[in-house]
This record gives structure tokens, sequence and C-alpha cells, in this order.
């Protein structure tokens, strides 16, 4: 797998292995996953959806050396948290909740630096965000985190505010990728215009139709691969980098092979065209 290299010229492999909603499965899933070729994980410490913990004993399992992956988690707000499994105090600062949550990570997953690490959403507003990301920055200067993100960001000027405040910009933007938000047009670009890499979830459970549509269909033919294949490839010749949550060996196989084949360019563009033109 090739990678693309982030504004802090942190190495991101082309597909990163999502570990949400795997519960007990987790450790053998992301096990599994590593040892079925991906160098990207990503997860969080927000035990409602992810089982951070897993991740960690699926990692160890592997037995790949820690400097061979890149490895993100995010800090998830309380509002994004379940009130009775919370891992840190909804009651203390910002500050305190997010140092507590690192320590958390850490101990999930067996490790002392993070490649990237996420926060989770915005908080209700921007100066709150912006303190939340000034803890952020104080971990890249620790060199603790090699680099830091956002996720669930949609408003491009509420994005682009925290890019022009912050000392330590955004290195990553990882948002829903799917017609409602437009395929998020605007932010992409400026992901581009500033080198922050977009990754992309719901790339294909938000995208089912397209990946049954006639093109698509014909390009699977042409390479032989999966239309889902296809959809990551081209995803990824314009910088994006997909989230794959599979849960499947045959999927994991079939998704890796995104680098493969040789997609025309025109190919590509007419890929992405079709896909953001399609409007709810
Ligand atoms: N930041 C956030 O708020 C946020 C929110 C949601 C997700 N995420 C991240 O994104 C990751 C991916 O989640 P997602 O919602 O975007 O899911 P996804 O990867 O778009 O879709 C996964 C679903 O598609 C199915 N699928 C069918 N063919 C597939 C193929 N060839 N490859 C992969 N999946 C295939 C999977 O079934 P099989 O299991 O049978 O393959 C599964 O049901 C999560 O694990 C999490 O890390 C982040």
């Amino acid at each position: 797998m090739t990678f693309f290299n982030s504004n802090r010229d942190v190495k991101m492999p082309k597909l990163i292995y999502g570990t949400a909603w795997k519960k007990e499965e987790t450790a053998s899933l992301v096990e599994l996953a590593i040892n079925s070729g991906f160098r990207g994980i990503d997860t969080a410490c927000q035990p409602r959806h992810y089982n951070e913990a897993g991740v960690g004993l699926g990692i160890e399992r592997s037995k790949i050396e820690r400097k061979e992956l890149y490895l993100q988690t995010k800090f998830t707000p309380f509002g994004g948290q379940d009130p009775d499994d919370c891992p840190y105090d909804p009651k203390a600062s910002i500050e305190d909740q997010i140092i507590t949550s690192l320590g958390v990570s850490f101990k999930n997953l067996k490790t002392d630096y993070l490649d990237g690490l996420i926060l989770h959403s915005p908080l209700s507003t921007l100066s709150e965000t912006l303190r939340a990301w000034q803890v952020l920055e104080s971990f890249v200067n620790d060199k603790k985190v090699r680099q830091i993100g956002i996720s669930n960001c949609y408003d491009p000027e509420f994005f682009k505010e925290i890019y022009l405040k912050a000392s330590i910009k955004p290195s990553v933007l990882q948002n829903r990728f799917y017609r409602d938000t437009g395929f998020d047009k605007e932010l992409r670009e400026f992901c581009h215009m500033e080198k922050i890499i977009y990754e992309s979830f719901w790339t294909l459970s938000h995208n089912r139709d397209f990946l049954e549509t006639e093109y698509i269909l014909s390009l699977a033919k042409k390479y032989s691969v999966t239309p889902a294949v296809i959809l990551y490839r081209a995803v990824s010749e314009t910088g994006i980098i997909p989230l794959c949550g599979t849960t499947s060996e045959e999927h994991m196989k079939e998704d890796l092979l995104l680098e493969e084949f040789n997609i025309l360019p025109e190919e590509v563009d007419k890929i992405m065209e079709k896909l953001t033109n399609l409007i709810n």
C-alpha cells in the first residue's frame, strides 16, 4: 500500500481500517485487517461505538511493529458519549477531559504516541472548539501526537476559522461523504488547497445506489474488481482517504486491491463528476 504525506509529513495509508461497531469482534477484526495488509487504523475513545481496548489487543496480536502503523483515535465530547460509560469526568474542565481521554487511549492502544488525534466533533461554539484545539496542539508540542484533525465539521466557514486561528493547523478532516452534504465540495477544495487530508466515511454505505450504476459496473468488469474498489480508487485519486469498515475477510482483500490496476484519469474524472452531481 502506498501513502499520502500529510501537511506534517506524516505518512498516511491510502485506505484506513475503521473500527466502529465491532464490539467483541474488534480485536480479531483488527488483527485480520492488519494481517490482510491494512496499515492504517481509525478508532475513538468512545465506548458507545468503539471498543478501543479491542483495537489495542488486535494490534498487539498482529505482531506488526508499531512504527509500521498509522494509528489515529479521537477525543469525543460529552454530547457524543454514553453518559453511563464516559471515559472522563464530564464535570471536569475541557482541558482535563481531553488529557484524561488521551491517557485512556494510550492505555487501551498500548502505545505512548499517536499518529493522529481527532476532535470527534466541534464543541458548541467556535471559542470552545478552539479551547479544545489548543489542548490537542499541546500534545503535538509534547510529541505525544504527530498530527491533529477534526471530524463532523460541515460548515466551511467554521472550519476555515479553526484553520486560521490554530497555531498547529488541522492535518485531517474526517467527514460523511454523501449527497446530503453535497459531498463537502467546498470543504474538500479548501483541504486540497491547504494540504489537509480529507478522510471520508459512509463512502460505501451511503452511496450504495451509485455502486450499482451502469458506469461503475462497466469499470468493475473492465478492471476485474468490485464496484466498491472502483469507488475507493476514484476517491483516492482525488486525494481522499476512505475509511473502510468491513467485517469481511473477503472484502478486506478485495478492497486492498485498490491500487492494483491502472484506471484512466478521464475515468476518475467521470466517476467523481457523476457522483458529486447526485443531489437529494
Ligand atoms: N467520525 C465519525 O463520526 C465516524 C462516523 C462513522 C464512521 N466512522 C469511521 O468510519 C469507519 C467506516 O464506517 P462507515 O460507516 O463509513 O462504513 P462503510 O465502510 O462505508 O461501510 C461498511 C458497510 O459496507 C459493507 N460493505 C459491502 N461491501 C464492502 C466492501 N467491499 N468493503 C467494505 N465494506 C463493504 C460492509 O459490510 P461487510 O462487513 O459485510 O463488508 C458494512 O456493512 C468506521 O468504522 C469508523 O472508523 C467515523
